[in-house]
């Protein structure tokens, strides 16, 4: 039986240091509940109440666009503002407007993530260390929560499968499970004992070596902000952004599919998987469209968020409304 609850050493910082994001300026310079229904209410935001299935929405009007970012659909990016000021954090508080300003001041420097399990160089690096082995690149991403609600978002960072290579993943290694910090004094919400802490995400290997998929260690061109992620997070594009673990401790590589935080609290309504699927609903919501953050109306979900002809080919086998 495995266990779904685990513990990491709790660990302190300070605000991560401006120099390790040269590699970045100069980058840039180139580029333009287990059924209790109270404790998932933040999974459950009230604009979902309205859907109906299979409701879609189109012809919702452009979001004013002050960066001229977009994506490559042309979706204008959200402000920096939203990004920054609407968030799922739990380990705050389950306040998608709160979770800022608790956040604020979060030392992330320094840090140090862990890379064990099956690799062939197992090591414990600092996050500078880290990030100053890898260009930084910009990706402009759609974010779509489970909940109903998408941003489009300039990450900063670098693939996931160069982080993965450094380290040497043995043949056996299937999956990648990433841990999220556990710091009970200065993470309010981690004092919630009812969620198994700390956060734990996971991909298959294929997945976490798909080019998509994201090490994030910025936003618009800037550190990331502690209520994102700092001092790394990851984002994966065509999932549920609940695939998408914040503020990193330990990257492992396993044999067996991790348990992960929301699957553990409701294996129904949270698969492994998770990728992002219109025509597979929620089963107390639809996923047939979203609210992009910023605009009125909503807008037809796409499959796979719009990135099927990248990842497609990982599931063709697979009937994902099984595999949901
Ligand atoms: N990672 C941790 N550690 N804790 C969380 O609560 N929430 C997830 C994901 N990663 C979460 C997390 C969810 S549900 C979403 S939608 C995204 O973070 C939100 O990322 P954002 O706040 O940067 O938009």
């Amino acid at each position: 039986m495995k266990k779904p609850y685990e513990t990491v050493p709790v660990r302190s910082s300070e605000i991560t240091p401006e120099h390790i994001y040269i590699n970045r300026r100069q980058f840039l310079k180139g580029l333009a509940a287990v059924g209790a229904g109270s404790l998932l209410a933040a999974c459950a935001p009230d604009i979902a109440k309205t859907l109906t299935p299979g409701e879609q929405a189109t012809g919702a009007p452009e979001a004013p666009n002050p960066s001229g970012l977009t994506d490559e659909l042309g979706n204008a990016a959200n402000s920096y503002e939203q990004i920054s000021q609407y968030n799922n954090f739990y380990e705050f508080t389950i306040d998608k407007e709160g979770v800022a300003r608790l956040a604020e001041g979060y030392a992330t420097s320094p840090w140090t993530i862990e890379f064990s399990g099956l690799v062939n160089k197992p090591q414990t690096l600092s996050f500078d260390d880290l990030v100053s082995r890898f260009d930084q690149e910009e990706r402009i991403y759609r974010l779509r929560c489970v909940e109903g609600w998408s941003m489009v978002i300039p990450w900063l960072g670098f693939p996931l499968s160069k982080l993965l290579s450094l380290v040497e993943p043995m043949g056996s290694a299937k999956y990648v499970k990433f841990t999220t910090i556990l710091d009970q004094d200065h993470m309010p919400g981690q004092n919630t004992s009812y969620y198994p802490w700390p956060y734990i995400e996971g991909l298959r290997m294929d997945e976490a070596m798909n080019d998509l998929s994201f090490v994030v260690t910025g936003l618009y061109g800037k550190p990331l902000p502690p209520q994102n992620g700092a001092p790394l997070r990851i984002a994966v594009p065509w999932k549920y952004g609940f695939k998408s673990g914040k503020s990193i401790v330990k990257v492992e590589l396993t044999e067996e599919e991790p348990y992960t935080f929301w699957n553990t609290i409701a294996p129904h309504e949270y698969g492994f998987y998770a990728n992002v699927n219109p025509q597979v609903d929620h089963p107390r919501w639809s996923q047939a469209s979203e609210r992009r953050i910023g605009e009125l109306s909503r807008r037809s979900t796409l499959m796979f968020n719009g990135y099927a002809d990248q990842v497609a080919s990982m599931y063709s086998d697979m009937d994902l409304t099984v595999y949901y």
